[in-house]
């Protein structure tokens, strides 16, 4: 298994890493960490389509939907808070939790907090298989969206600290990959379990999101801990130890050295957050919240949350509409290999503007089709234009997939300064889960409100992106980590003002970190 190589460190020296077991096993902790987050996105619009559920926790729902009591316009039956809230919580819950995990990360280490996280998801999966009740099925997906908090802060950070420095960029998306395999997992589950009579096929449906927490679970008890956390931690010996294991050579002393020199100055800076605000952090700092605030707005996860619903709103069967929420899923899952194939080689920006057009174009054509045939209280979409709604959402997943997904998380990964890196982190994930919640409470609402326009809405949207893609985002294409600031921001015609003042160093006990000065310098610009 094990494979002969070398990485290379940031400055440019060679490291010697193989691709040892440990590292085989890592990807599986990413595999897993992200299925768990997927299966998630993906299972709770099938289940909120079933009659059965719907009876048991929102009967007034079920009611318009399927008893028919209600002649509600085919926009609006679906909008319930409570069911929106069922789908919501679990990001809710996920965004508060990112703050403790950032700092069960550094104290207690990213293993024992992906056991955390899979501890989560096993109590949060049991309660919702077998929930009685609202309280209880709430209370579950507040624990699972606790588990995503802390597994999405930690299985990232614990691959990009165990991997060579050479597969590092293909093991980011590798994480986006499993997201998507989740959904699509889920999407399936779903389909079969739809059929089962007898009102308990949203239990399996639930419940089987114990097999993603239970691998992540078993895996985090399995794998070692990270060198760098180790020795962050004081535990230099052991770190060492670690780092020739993983990387399957004695000769591990640069690596080693870089690692204490990295733990050295990340342990100077005492206030990561309030440094991330410091001027010459804004650009990556607002880059990273835009991509995040983007990506959602894109309206992905109307798709991924409410296709099935979605689709039953266009007049399909409820049978219909679980198969294409399928069909989305694979091309979801297809689109982001080619995004792992093409990202080192035509960049960022390229997938990013192609997209654009793309996402732009199909959500445009849904809105006319819908708007022209899809009137309030009647459905006469043909079959030809059902099928071409169809074809334009797989367009725009596909556009998607290869586009904001993986790089929505991959481009904040790496553009932060190591002093900033982990901070950094902490704010994309909540700030992509802030979004997430918003869209997932108040999508059903807006469909209600805006019809069709909806997607007019997202086209707009996709547009704000796209201009600010080609004036603000710039290319990272083949840069080194360690030398974004240099080649990347100090050449942007836009953000290099940012890059001239060498003032506003962290403080250290009250002093500044650089010794040049005391106090903050109240000439620091917004
Ligand atoms: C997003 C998720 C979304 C998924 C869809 C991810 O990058 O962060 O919110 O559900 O892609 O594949």
């Amino acid at each position: 298994m094990t494979g002969g190589g070398f990485a290379t460190s940031a400055n440019g020296v060679e490291f010697e890493a193989k691709i040892t077991p440990i590292v085989i096993i890592s990807c599986i902790m990413a595999a897993t960490g992200g299925l768990m987050f997927g299966y998630d996105v993906g299972v709770s619009g099938g289940v909120t389509s079933m009659p059965d559920f719907l009876e048991k926790f929102f009967p007034v729902v079920y009611r318009k939907v399927v008893a028919g009591a209600d002649k509600d316009s085919n926009y609006c039956k679906y909008d319930n808070q409570g069911l929106q809230l069922f789908t919501s919580s679990l990001y809710l819950a996920g965004l508060t939790a990112t703050f403790f995990a950032s700092y069960t990360t550094r104290t207690l280490g990213r293993r024992l907090t992906m056991l955390i996280a899979g501890v989560f998801f096993i109590i949060g999966v049991a309660l919702n298989a077998g929930a009685q009740n609202l309280a209880m099925l709430i209370a579950g997906r507040i624990l699972l969206g606790c588990g995503v908090g802390f597994a999405n802060q930690a299985v990232p950070l614990f691959l990009s600290e165990i991997a060579p420095t050479r597969i590092r960029g293909g093991l980011n998306i590798l994480f986006q990959l499993n997201v998507t395999i989740g959904i699509l997992f889920a999407n399936l589950v779903n389909y079969g379990t739809a059929k089962i009579k007898g009102g308990w096929g949203w239990r399996l449906s639930l419940g089987l999101a114990g097999i993603p927490a239970l691998l992540l679970t078993v895996g985090a008890l399995l794998v070692t801990e990270t060198p760098n956390s180790l020795v962050e931690r004081g535990r230099l010996d052991e770190g060492k130890a670690v780092l020739r294991r993983i990387r399957g050579t004695d000769n591990v002393e640069p690596e080693f050295a870089d690692l204490l020199e990295a733990s050295r100055l990340a342990k100077e800076v005492k206030h990561p957050f309030r440094n991330l605000l410091q001027r010459r952090n804004r650009p990556q700092l607002v880059i990273a919240v835009a991509l995040q605030i983007f990506q959602q707005c894109t309206g992905i996860n109307a798709i991924m949350f409410y296709a099935p619903v979605l689709f039953s709103t266009l007049g399909f069967g409820s049978d219909a509409s679980l198969y294409s929420a399928v069909v989305t899923g694979a091309v979801n899952v297809l689109s982001t290999l080619v995004s792992i194939y093409s990202v080192d080689k035509v960049g960022r920006r390229v997938l990013l503007l192609e997209a654009g057009v793309q996402m732009f174009f199909s959500q445009v054509v849904i809105a006319i089709i819908l708007g022209v045939k899809v009137t309030d209280t009647s459905t006469n979409l043909s079959k030809g234009f059902a099928i071409l709604v169809v074809v334009m959402i797989c367009t725009y997943v596909a556009a998607f997939a290869w586009s904001w997904g993986p790089l929505g998380w991959l481009i904040p990964s790496e553009t932060f300064p190591l002093e900033t890196r982990s901070a950094g982190q902490s704010v994309t994930v909540c700030v992509n889960l802030l979004f997430t919640f918003i869209i997932a409470q108040a999508f059903l609402s807006m469909l209600c409100h805006f019809k069709f326009g909806i997607f007019i809405f997202f086209s707009a949207w996709v547009l704000i992106m796209s201009v600010f893609v080609m004036f603000l985002l710039p290319e990272t294409k083949n840069i080194p980590i360690e030398e974004m600031t240099e080649r990347v921001w100090k050449k942007h015609w836009f953000w290099a003002r940012f890059m001239d003042d060498h003032n506003d160093h962290e403080f250290v006990n009250g002093e500044k970190s650089n010794g040049k000065s005391n106090g903050f310098d109240p000439s620091t610009r917004l």
